[in-house]
């Protein structure tokens, strides 16, 4: 069945190139009102233009879509309830947040500033909450949202010289794990996408080649079904792009219980340390107590 968006309306971040752009573009043409964010920085989020958002308004609107811009950075609480208030007093509601905005300042540890750090946080994790932060009262209210984060590979799995980015991209996981469960009661899905593609941020670290191959359109159709209401699920690590769609997760492995009345010693770890550390028989957690699939079954 077509996935179609009619009467909802999405915000995207950094909405003026790349993945944002793509996002924005794909949504609107099944029907998505969409309000098109972008501080139009450079990648190392220096700077500002609002060519970037309008650019993209411009290319909705002459393919027939509706779009607004907005020109606020992600970093700003203020700038992510403008955000929210652009989508309510140009279009009336907010179905969809997806949180893409991103810059990178990729340096070894040893030579990492406070500022290389500061600003990648700024803009991921805290770029995260003040605009959902804005859009979860709305959510509530409407007993309604869906909700995409971008992490990353290096979140994920670490990368080499992205302490700043790939920290702040792992915070992502604990942002989407906490409001999956605040959001549940409200029909709030929380999803996370871990995106590869070609874009300016990546032109620096890919071969020209790749860049052009790997299209952010590759992406495209993961983050629109997760953001669609066909899409029950929340709390999910989707990979996306470069031909490829899979599920990450963290896993919880069965280990070893000797309970509250033995109490063991750092021998006794040594010695049952392959079985305290097997993932053989490890399952996703829906949080900290329940398994994933208990909490499913539960609700069935
Ligand atoms: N391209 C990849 O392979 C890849 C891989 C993993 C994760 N990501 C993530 O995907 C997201 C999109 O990245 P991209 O590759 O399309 O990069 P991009 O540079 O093409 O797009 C990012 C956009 O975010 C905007 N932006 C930056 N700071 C902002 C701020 N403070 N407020 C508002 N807008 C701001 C930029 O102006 C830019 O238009 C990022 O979160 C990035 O970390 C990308």
């Amino acid at each position: 069945m077509t996935i179609r968006f009619d009467g909802q309306v999405a915000l995207v971040t950094g909405a003026g190139a790349g993945l944002g752009r793509a996002y924005a573009l794909d949504l609107a043409s099944r029907g998505a009102k969409v309000v098109v964010n972008d501080l139009g920085g450079d990648p190392h989020g220096q700077g500002e233009n609002r060519a970037a958002a309008q650019k993209v308004v411009d290319e909705i609107k002459a393919a027939g879509g509706e779009a607004a811009p907005n020109y606020d950075s992600v970093s700003s609480y203020d700038g992510g309830f403008n955000m929210v208030k652009t989508a309510i007093d140009t279009f009336g509601r907010l179905d969809v947040v997806i949180c893409n905005a991103g810059i990178l300042r990729d340096v070894a540890f040893h030579n990492m500033s406070e500022e290389d750090w500061d600003k990648v946080f700024a803009v991921h994790i805290k770029g995260s909450f003040t605009v959902l932060r804005a859009a979860w009262p709305v959510f509530r209210q409407q007993s309604y949202g869906r909700v995409v984060l971008t992490t990353s590979s290096s979140g994920i799995y670490g990368q080499f010289g992205q302490a700043n980015y790939g920290s702040a991209k792992t915070a992502m996981l604990g942002l989407m794990n906490v409001l999956k469960q605040e959001g549940a009661k409200y029909n709030v899905n929380v999803n996370t996408i871990a995106p590869v593609a070609g874009t300016r941020l990546t032109q620096t670290v890919m071969p020209q080649e790749m860049v052009e191959k790997l299209k952010p359109e590759m992406v495209v159709p993961a983050v629109t079904y997760l953001v669609s209401k066909d899409c029950a699920d929340s709390g999910l690590i989707i990979e996306a792009g470069a031909g490829n769609f899979n599920r990450a997760a963290i896993v919880k492995g069965p280990g070893l219980r000797p309970g509250l009345d033995d109490m063991k010693d750092a021998e006794w770890v040594q010695s049952n340390w392959k079985q305290i550390t097997s993932l053989e028989g490890a399952v996703p957690m829906w949080n900290a107590q329940t398994p994933l699939a208990t909490h499913l079954a539960s609700k069935a």
